[in-house]
This record gives C-alpha cells, sequence and structure tokens, in this order.
C-alpha cells in the first residue's frame, strides 16, 4: 500500500506490527528518547514528507507519559512535514472523564481531544469509547469503530443456549442491547451505582430474567472490575447458573485479575485494545485482537472508502 506509513508509540508496538502485517507495510522507523530529567524526545527516522501517517498509541499506563509521548510524536511528524496524521486511539486517554457531573472538574478526555488537534492531529480513529458522543469533543473528523460484532462472532462459535446477555450497568444498557440483538439473546440489566471516587461500585437491582440461565456480562471496560465482579454477585444471588462476560477494553488496574480468578466470573473475553503484560493474563482471560478491524479502517481511511461499511 503506498503513501501510508505507520507509526508506534510505546504503548503497545505489537498491536502496531500486527496491523503493519495486515496492511502489508513495514512499522515506521522512530526513536523515543526519555532523559533523566523525564523529558521525551521523538526523532523520526525516515522520510515522511506528504505521506498519510497514522500513529498507534492507546492510552495504558504509566498512561500520562504515553499521552505526552503521543502529543510530542505527532508533533515531530508535523515538523516533519506528513500530509495528514492520524490518531489511531484503541482505547482514548481519560475518556471516562467525560462530563462535569460534579462542580469544578474538568472534561479531561474533552480536553484530550484539544491536545489532540493542538499538536497537528488531522483525523482520529478509535474503539467503543465510553460514550460514543465523545466523537463531539473533536472538530477534526474522529471515526470511532466497534469490536462488538468481533466478540459477538466468536461467542457464536460456542454454546449460547439457555443464555442472557446483561449489561454490567444502566449506562452498558444500550450497547448490551447490540450484544443481545447480534446473538438473538434476551437482555438484563444490573443496576450500579458509585459513592464519589474510591471506585467502588455497589451492584443494587437486577433488571430481567436469569434464574437458571447463564449470563454473558458485558462491558466497555473492565478497570478494578468492582463494577463486573458485583454484577457477578447479584447475577448468582438471583440464581445464574454460571456467568462470563465481554469486555472490550482490558484496563484490569490494581489487583482486577487476582480478584477476577477468585470471582464468579469463569471466563472473560476481551480485545487487545489495550496490552495485557504477563502479570495481567491469567487462564480465564481469553483475547481476540482488534488489529484485522483497524488495519482494515487504517486502508479505508487512506483510500477514501466507507468506513461506516466495517461497522457491522
Ligand atoms: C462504567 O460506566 C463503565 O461502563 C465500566 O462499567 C467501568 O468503567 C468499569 O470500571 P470498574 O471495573 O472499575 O468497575
Amino acid at each position: 500500500m503506498s503513501g501510508i506509513k505507520v507509526f508506534s508509540g510505546s504503548a503497545h508496538p505489537q498491536l502496531a506490527r500486527s496491523i503493519c502485517e495486515h496492511l502489508g507495510v513495514p512499522l515506521g522507523c522512530a526513536r523515543i528518547i526519555r532523559f533523566s530529567n523525564e523529558n521525551i524526545k521523538v526523532c523520526i527516522d525516515e522520510n515522511v514528507r506528504e505521506a498519510d501517517v497514522f500513529l498507534i498509541q492507546p492510552s495504558c499506563p504509566p498512561v500520562n507519559d504515553g499521552l505526552v509521548e503521543l502529543l510530542i510524536f505527532i508533533d515531530a511528524l508535523r515538523y516533519a512535514s506528513a500530509r495528514r496524521i492520524t490518531a489511531v486511539l484503541p482505547y482514548f486517554p481519560y475518556i471516562r472523564s467525560d462530563k462535569k457531573d460534579e462542580p469544578r472538574i474538568s472534561i479531561t478526555a474533552r480536553l484530550c481531544a484539544d491536545l489532540l488537534q493542538t499538536a497537528g492531529a488531522d483525523r482520529v480513529l478509535t474503539l467503543d469509547l465510553h460514550a460514543p458522543q465523545a466523537q463531539g469533543f473533536f472538530r477534526i473528523p474522529c471515526d470511532q469503530l466497534s469490536a462488538v460484532p468481533l466478540l459477538c462472532q466468536h461467542l457464536r462459535s460456542g454454546d449460547l443456549s439457555n443464555t442472557v446477555v446483561v449489561a454490567a450497568d444502566v449506562g452498558e444498557a444500550k450497547d448490551a442491547g447490540r450484544f443481545a440483538k447480534h446473538l438473538g439473546l434476551p437482555l438484563a440489566i444490573v443496576d450500579k451505582r458509585r459513592d464519589g471516587d474510591d471506585e467502588r461500585a455497589r451492584a443494587v437491582t437486577l433488571v430481567g430474567e436469569v434464574a437458571g440461565r447463564r449470563c454473558l456480562v458485558v462491558d466497555d471496560e473492565v478497570a478494578t472490575g468492582g463494577t463486573l465482579f458485583e454484577a457477578a454477585e447479584i447475577l448468582r444471588s438471583h440464581g445464574a447458573q454460571e456467568v462470563t462476560a465481554a469486555v472490550v477494553h482490558p484496563v484490569l488496574c490494581g489487583s482486577a485479575v487476582a480478584r477476577l480468578d477468585r470471582s464468579a466470573v469463569s471466563r472473560l473475553l476481551v480485545t487487545d485494545s489495550i496490552p495485557l503484560p504477563p502479570e495481567k493474563r491469567s487462564p480465564r482471560i481469553e483475547v481476540l485482537s482488534v488489529a484485522a478491524l483497524l488495519a482494515a479502517a487504517i486502508a479505508r481511511i487512506h483510500e477514501g472508502r466507507s468506513v461506516s461499511e466495517l461497522l457491522g
């Protein structure tokens, strides 16, 4: 594919390499240097003049470092005369900070959108935003893909008899409805509450019938796992036979993986939108790759073809 260049920040080089394999292009050469004063320098080691550049950098730990590195990388590409720069952010930084739901706080996901544009990004390609309307934070084109069809395709290859799809919280009900529609299954909803910033979720009510059924809990991300494990508990207490989960972004922070291994969730299907380092692996976790989906979207953006056909 000519005129296209794919670069990777330090967040997820494995995903970037896999995207390049699907596209049949080499990964772009760049060096990221970290100085002892914590300053970052990015050197683009090949010509990008007039190129259509895609820079892969999902948000993952260290989140703030990764964000600054991304901005510096875009700036370096801009000064190197790239014709167009697309920031490919399979997991968008600070995406849960997408509204002013208490006084005197920042809408940090919008700030990140502003920063990307200021750095020189021409477009954004992302996957399953926490709230789809966050696309409105951008004045540049923002293509939002979804891993839901990919997860459903995989789930369909297993046994889905006597299964009910469960939204892990009310905010997830719409997306869970998409899972239920794709899979032809009924839907139940867990009503979850959070108090303040302690990141502890409490499942308080269940809407729908789960007794004697196998439950598939779906969500956009699993971070501390509180939402998922609380949902699993309430489902088991209402007579669910088995609880499995399908979640797009495996943030899995703190002791989430250890808690998963002790939880009522017997299997967790996720994507590689975020890297899963060895300490975050578990026999209960199965990872599906979004590389082919992202590569297909990149090819279509480059060729000016429709991306919406990929949305399923
Ligand atoms: C919240 O609204 C999201 O859909 C997820 O349920 C939430 O981000 C998961 O966070 P945690 O795993 O920390 O409960």
